[in-house]
């Protein structure tokens, strides 16, 4: 049967012959003492089956020919982590929950999609960040704001009385990779999801994640006791508006009752908050903190604000208003930053929150929807731009964001991971075959920061697309380099925000006019005749003043390509280190990263013959728009800031057509 992408990495086709017949005699059945969760029984079964064939009891003893599940509360490990064994009493999988469990049997599955030798088979594993979430950008009319794979997964509409099966494997598939949360619905929230309809809805699906250990979210409107309560106002210090959360809360916990949590996104771009009233995002946040009370939930809120009329520079705003509240928010609540200070960018340097605020919880947010790199057409494995961000230290070294974020760095008690999600209703999930892979890396590094962008893809290959060795090494060839040649095509050497108005596809530099000038183009390339870049340093907005000394250093004078423009308005004419002038590099830069494209439709027709031939010619159309796409981007980039630099093409560089 063609594969059409519906099971994801979880496919569990037959493994190669050599492979199944080394792991038969190990997998006969399935030993389970009470606490073991179903849902890790069931899909050990189902996976065992699929990838040998042979269907393994459930029962008997423990020993060889045995998968064996422990609850083991003095197992060295946190909550959620387990231990994988094999030798002389079999093969054992212990956790000390239950939790625990259900990933230790998609972590055993996956040794064996990976082809894992099993003999001496000791892994052992705990996730870093304690919330590892998904952010679902969907509204409850079924659209999702930047979403590319069809409408939104959740049918409202249905809910509660019908419930899709893809609710089920979406949670399977979420587990598998470590997620354990799910805040469902748009950060620019409708205040209907706290409606007891929709509550009721939520309640449905919250059945179906809680054997996979998904917890529900929701994002609130903040103004929602005014519209939905009939309050006078929404002020967050206010006892009745105080009140009516609390209230609300209890009448959630009473449907829901491990439900997660709340997820704010206030006094931005347009919607309510706590400063509508005079008051600080440490008022909102903290009084949903207090209404949460003795429940187990959680306040996210978001530090993505940038002021209405601001003439500063974006890249400062968030810092601004946030740096100042450290220390000042309820133990309940995680701030939330994105990644880069502006928003989503191919490439941007860490957000300079992290690292600044010691005394709150900062959880990361990253977008696996690529609003900025080619939506679900261009092929673009995000690991490298996660990594790229998690890997860089703070200040000195070893104080790497990812320190920040799992909590080692300040001594966080509580830590976060967000991806705002790329999937949909589109049968494979995420539109682009390849989009499931930042689904799977996303929940990869946010249960473990520290493992290898490479590592992961390899994992994801074997897992979806083929076993053969030099077809699973070239595709991962293609992955690693293919986020760079989106930042070569669209944006290189620092460049931001180059995008079409309002859809953020395809090029406009030439943006002038919008509703905001930071809603421009020519706002962040500032491209005269001297030069292109956004002056960030001290003698411009200073935004690189931010930062810890030792950034400062490793980005101001001698900053690196990668961040030069960022950072810096530098001359046409000036001489990078490798000996080229800034023009000229830009348009290698550019070049580049359409000759990347070509390559990456090399390397994947070289494995036609290893993969499924309807993913196959799936993922070959979608690279030949990229292709197309990615000239587009070159030349409407390099001749449009031609008429500044007034420079000609270097050689090499392809001449538009
Ligand atoms: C971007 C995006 C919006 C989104 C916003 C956010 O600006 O274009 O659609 O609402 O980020 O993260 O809140």
């Amino acid at each position: 049967r063609a594969d059409d992408g519906y099971r994801l990495w979880l496919k569990y086709d037959l493994l190669p012959a050599a492979n199944r017949t080394a792991y038969a005699p190990r997998l006969n059945r399935i030993v389970a003492s009470p606490g073991v969760p179903e849902a890790a029984v069931q899909e050990l079964v189902a996976g065992i089956r699929g990838l040998t064939g042979k269907q393994p009891v459930v029962g008997g003893k423990e020993g060889m020919g045995a998968i064996t599940l422990k609850i083991n509360p003095s197992l060295v490990a946190n909550d959620e982590g387990y231990s994988i064994t094999s030798g002389s009493s079999g093969i054992i999988l212990s956790a000390r929950s239950s939790q625990g469990l259900i990933y230790a049997s998609f972590a055993f599955l996956r040794a064996l999609q990976t082809l894992q030798p099993l003999d001496g088979l000791s892994i052992s594993s705990s996730p870093k960040v304690k919330y590892r979430l998904l952010n679902h950008w969907d509204n409850n009319n079924g659209t999702i704001e930047r979403g590319y794979a069809g409408s939104s997964l959740w049918k409202w509409f249905d809910l509660p009385d019908v419930v899709d099966e893809r609710y089920r494997d979406y949670a399977r598939a979420s587990a598998s990779v470590g997620i354990n949360g799910s805040v469902v619905n748009n950060v620019n929230a409708s205040a209907r999801f706290l409606t007891p309809e929709y509550l009721d809805k939520l309640a449905a699906l919250a059945d179906v994640f809680r054997p996979y250990g998904i917890k529900v979210y929701l994002s609130v409107f903040f103004a929602a006791p005014k519209t939905l309560g009939k309050q006078q106002t929404s002020d967050p210090l206010n006892p009745e508006v105080r009140k009516w959360w609390a209230a609300k809360t209890d009448e959630i916990y009473a449907r829901i009752p491990d439900f997660g949590g709340f997820l704010v996104k206030a006094n931005s771009e347009g919607e309510p908050g706590p400063q509508d009233y005079g008051r600080t995002h440490a008022d909102g946040a903290n009084m949903l903190a207090e209404a949460l009370g003795n429940h187990p939930g959680i306040v996210m809120w978001r530090s993505f604000v940038y002021k209405a009329n601001s003439n500063g520079d974006r890249a400062k705003e968030g810092f601004e208003e946030f740096k100042p509240l450290d220390g000042k928010f309820h133990p309940k609540v995680l701030v939330q930053v994105k990644n880069g200070p502006i928003d989503f960018q191919p490439r941007e340097p860490f957000h300079p929150l992290f690292g600044a605020m010691p005394r709150t919880p900062l959880m990361m947010e990253f977008q696996l929807t690529q609003e900025y790199l080619g939506f679900a057409t261009h092929l673009a494995y995000l690991a490298p731009m996660f990594k790229e961000c998690l890997d860089t230290p703070v200040a000195g070294a070893g104080t790497e964001v990812g320190r920040v974020v799992d909590g080692s760095l300040h001594g966080y008690r509580m830590t976060g991971m967000a991806g705002v999600a790329n999937t949909g209703s589109d049968r494979n999930w995420t539109g682009h075959p390849f989009g499931q892979a930042n689904w799977y890396a996303f929940g990869r590094l946010a249960w473990d920061w520290t493992l290898a962008a490479d590592q992961v893809a390899t994992e994801w290959i074997h897992m979806t697309l083929t076993h053969q060795p030099e077809a699973v090494s070239s595709i991962r060839e293609m992955m690693m380099g293919s986020r760079e040649a989106v930042v070569n095509y669209m944006t290189p050497l620092g460049l931001h925000h180059l995008m079409g108005h309002n859809l953020h596809y395809g090029p406009e530099p030439w943006l002038a006019k919008s509703a905001r000038p930071d809603w421009t183009a020519v706002y962040y390339h500032r491209a005269d005749s001297l030069g292109i870049g956004f002056n960030r340093s001290a003698s411009g907005s200073n935004a690189l003043g931010l930062y810890s000394p030792e950034i400062q250093a490793k980005w101001g004078e001698n900053c690196p390509p990668e961040y030069l423009l960022w950072f810096h308005h530098v001359a046409w004419s000036q001489k990078m280190a490798n000996g080229r002038t800034l023009w000229d590099e830009l348009c290698y830069r550019y070049d580049a990263g359409v000759k990347s494209v070509a390559r990456m439709q090399q390397q994947w027709n070289g494995v036609k013959k290893a993969v499924d031939p309807e993913v196959f010619t799936h993922v070959a159309g979608r690279l030949s728009i990229q292709l197309r796409e990615a000239r587009w981007w070159r030349d409407a980039c390099v001749q449009y800031f031609q008429t500044f630099s007034r420079m000609p093409l270097p050689v090499g560089v392809e001449k538009p057509g």
